[in-house]
C-alpha cells in the first residue's frame, strides 16, 4: 500500500521504517526542510538502535520518500498516519495545535477513500475532534486511532514484534483497511472505537507506571526492613497473574511519555468529574523516589555540600540519548541545589546542565561518590580497578542495580546497592 506519514520525529521514524520493511511505500512529511534534507541524505536525527539500517535499506530500495510539503506527501496514499508532537500543556493536557492544524492543512486535499489516522499520544476523544474539523471543511476522508507502544531504546524490535495493535475506527471497513498494513506483524489486531483505543494507551502507561511504582515502594520497605527487594519482586513476579516485567527498581520513571501521560490522564479524569486518587499517589510517590535517593546519597556523605559526585549516566534510560524528565539528570540537579559538584557521563545522551565526558573513570576522578542512574551496560565493564584509583572517596551508589557487587567490592569500593542489604 501507499503510506503517508506525517512528522519525522521519534515515532514517525519508527513507523515509516518499520511500514517499508513490510513492503509498503512510505512518504514521510517532515515541515523542517534541514531535517528532510539531513533525511534524503540518509542521516537520521535521533538515535535508536536498528533504526538507521531500516532506513537506509528503505531508501535503497525505493520505498521511502521525504517531502517537506504535507499535502505532496499525501497525494496518492491510502492511509495518512500523524505522528506530530503532542507537548502538555499548562494544566496537563496534551497541546493538540499542532495536529489539528495540519488535519485542517489536509482537508485541503484528502479524498473520502483516503484515511487519516492518528499515531503519536492523543487525548480521548480526538479522532472524533479531527472528525469535525475534517467535516467542517467538506472533507470525507475516514478518520481511525492506531495508538503506538514503542519504547525508546527497543522501538524497532516493538514495532516488529508487538503483542498487540489496537485500531479505533468509526467503521468497521476502515479499520479493516488499515490492519491489512500490518500483515505480516505477529502481535494480536484488536479493532475497537476510537474513544477506546485512545484510551488504551494512557491507561497502559499508567498502569506500567503504577506497577513500577510499586516495585520502587517495595524496594524502600525492603530497605527499612533488610529485606532484598530483588529477591521479593523476582518472587512476586513468577506468580503468572502478576509477571515479572515492570518490576525493576530504580530512580522512578522518566522519558517523554510517562510523566506526560500519567498527568494528561489526571487531567482526563478531572474533566469528566472522577477522582483518581491511586494516580495522584503514584505520580506523588514517583517524585518521592528521587528525593529519597538524593537525601540517601547526601546522608551517606554527611553532607552533599562541597562533595564532588561523578553520575554515571544522563538518559533516562538506556539505548537512547533521550533526556526528557531523566531521573539521572534530576539526581544530579538535586544533589548540585544540595552543593556538590556534578560530573556526569554516558555513551549517547548530553546535558547542557552539568559537565559530561565521555568516559567514566575521567568522570570518576576526585569523586567522592559514584552514582550509577542509568543502565547503560557499558558502565559493568568499567575498570573498577582504576576508579577507585582516581577516586577521592569510595562509595558507588548504584541505583538501578546494575553493576556486579563483587567486581566493585574486589577493587576496594564501597557498593551500595537499591532496595537490598548494604554489601
Ligand atoms: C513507554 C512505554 O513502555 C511504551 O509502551 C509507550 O509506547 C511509550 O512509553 C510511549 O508512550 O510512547 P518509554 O517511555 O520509551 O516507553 O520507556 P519505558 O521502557 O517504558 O521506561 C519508562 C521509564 O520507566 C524509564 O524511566 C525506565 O527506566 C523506568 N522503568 C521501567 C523502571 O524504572 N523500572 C522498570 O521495571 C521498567
Amino acid at each position: 500500500m501507499n503510506v503517508a506519514v506525517i512528522g519525522a520525529g521519534y515515532v514517525g521514524l519508527v513507523q515509516s521504517a518499520g511500514l517499508t520493511h513490510l513492503g509498503h511505500t512510505v512518504t514521510l512529511g517532515e515541515a523542517n526542510a534541514d531535517r528532510v534534507a539531513d533525511l534524503r541524505a540518509g542521516r537520521i536525527p535521533i538515535f535508536e538502535p536498528g533504526l538507521a539500517e531500516l532506513i537506509e535499506r528503505a531508501i535503497e530500495n525505493d520505498l521511502l520518500f521525504f517531502e517537506s510539503d504535507n499535502h505532496a506527501a499525501v497525494r496518492g496514499a491510502d492511509v495518512i498516519f500523524l505522528t506530530l508532537p503532542t507537548p502538555p500543556g499548562a494544566d496537563g493536557h496534551a497541546d493538540l495545535r499542532i495536529v489539528k492544524s495540519v488535519a485542517a492543512e489536509l482537508a485541503e486535499v484528502l479524498t473520502p477513500d483516503q484515511l487519516l489516522v492518528t499515531k503519536s499520544t492523543v487525548p480521548v476523544g480526538t479522532a472524533e475532534s479531527l472528525r469535525s474539523i475534517l467535516r467542517e471543511k467538506g472533507c470525507e476522508a475516514g478518520v481511525l486511532s492506531n495508538p503506538e507502544f514503542l519504547a525508546e531504546g527497543t522501538a524497532v524490535d516493538d514495532f516488529m514484534r508487538s503483542d498487540r495493535i489496537v485500531i479505533g475506527a468509526f467503521e468497521q471497513d476502515h479499520g479493516d483497511r488499515v490492519a491489512a498494513l500490518y500483515t505480516g506483524l505477529e502481535g494480536e489486531i484488536l479493532i475497537t472505537d476510537p474513544v477506546s483505543a485512545e484510551l488504551v494507551k494512557y491507561a497502559s502507561n499508567a498502569y506500567l507506571a503504577t506497577r513500577l511504582t510499586f516495585a520502587n515502594a517495595i524496594s524502600n520497605i525492603s530497605e527499612e526492613v533488610g529485606a532484598d527487594a530483588v529477591q521479593v519482586l523476582e518472587a512476586m513476579g513468577l506468580d503468572s497473574r502478576i509477571g515479572p516485567k515492570f518490576l525493576r527498581p530504580g530512580p522512578g520513571y522518566g522519558g517523554s511519555c510517562f510523566p506526560k501521560d500519567t498527568a494528561a490522564l489526571l487531567g482526563i479524569t478531572a474533566g469528566v468529574g472522577y477522582d483518581f486518587p491511586l494516580l495522584e499517589a503514584v505520580i506523588a510517590t514517583d517524585h518521592y523516589q528521587r528525593s529519597r535517593i538524593i537525601e540517601k546519597a547526601g546522608a551517606m556523605l554527611g553532607g552533599a555540600a562541597g562533595k564532588r559526585i561523578a553520575v554515571w549516566g544522563v538518559a533516562f534510560k538506556a539505548n537512547t540519548d533521550d533526556v526528557r524528565e531523566s531521573p539521572a539528570v534530576r539526581i544530579a540537579r538535586g544533589l548540585a541545589d544540595a552543593g556538590a559538584a556534578i560530573v556526569m557521563t554516558d555513551p549517547e545522551a548530553r546535558t547542557d546542565e552539568f559537565p559530561v565526558v565521555d568516559d567514566p573513570v575521567l568522570a570518576a576522578e576526585n569523586a567522592d561518590m559514584v552514582i550509577i542512574a542509568t543502565e547503560w551496560p557499558e558502565f559493568i565493564h568499567a575498570d573498577f580497578a582504576k576508579v577507585a584509583e582516581v577516586m577521592a572517596g569510595d562509595i558507588v551508589y548504584d541505583v538501578r542495580n546494575l553493576l556486579d557487587p563483587e567486581a566493585v567490592r574486589a577493587a576496594g569500593l564501597t557498593y551500595i546497592a537499591i532496595g537490598r542489604p548494604t554489601i
